[in-house]
């Protein structure tokens, strides 16, 4: 496969090839620190040597906020890829989407903030959050969170945020996820979409 290959046709095999790496990685003991941080990291690669390959005259910008395209449709095995897009000022707020992720950025730089619940609150109805670190996510650095991880983004500068989102299911199979809204005091789930006879989270 040479430049005179089609974009979308050198970024499919590129995007099969990364999930590929993926399986093989995670078969032997899912998804362990270390095998978060490969993943990570060959997301990085990806994203920074290759962003020729993600032009975004081929993605549709978002009308507002965000938005996820999926690079992998035939990947019905769990694993989500997708490239995301999200404008200048995206926010989301704390949450926990109870399976893991990695990131990577393409172009762009997202703030991401990472929490634990606050010991004082553990079992509370409304558990208290406390930030526990932070990255920010740009081309060469990229982000990595293990099942019911918390975390929030806030997308920097005036440029969109341009990156690529390896999450250990499809988001359309996402178990539920937890808000947590503390200007609010509100903590939020929303319904798993995890089939019943697999709800393990
Ligand atoms: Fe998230």
């Amino acid at each position: 496969m040479d430049a005179a290959t089609p974009i979308a046709v050198r970024r499919h095999a590129a995007c099969q090839d990364l999930l590929a790496h993926a399986r093989t990685l995670l078969a032997p003991a899912g998804a362990t620190p270390d095998v978060l941080t490969q993943l990570r990291d060959g997301l990085v690669a990806l994203a920074s040597d290759h962003a020729d390959l993600f032009p975004l005259s081929d993605f549709k910008m978002p009308d507002a906020q965000g938005v996820n395209h999926m690079l992998d449709d035939a990947a019905n095995d769990g694993l989500g890829l997708y490239l995301t897009i999200a404008l200048p000022g995206k926010e989301a707020a704390p949450h926990d989407h109870g399976i893991w992720c990695v990131n990577a950025a393409v172009s762009g730089a997202e703030l991401q903030r990472f929490y634990r619940l606050a010991p004082q609150s553990s079992g509370q109805q409304k558990p208290e959050i406390e930030e526990i670190g932070r990255v920010i996510v740009e081309p060469g650095v990229g982000m990595v969170m293990a099942d019911h991880d918390i975390h929030s983004t806030d997308v920097l500068g005036d440029q969109p945020f341009v990156g690529l989102a390896m999450y250990g299911y499809a988001i359309t199979k996402f178990p539920a996820v937890v808000w947590y809204h503390t200007q609010f005091d509100e903590v939020r789930a929303c319904a798993s979409r995890r089939p019943v006879e697999v709800r393990a989270q």
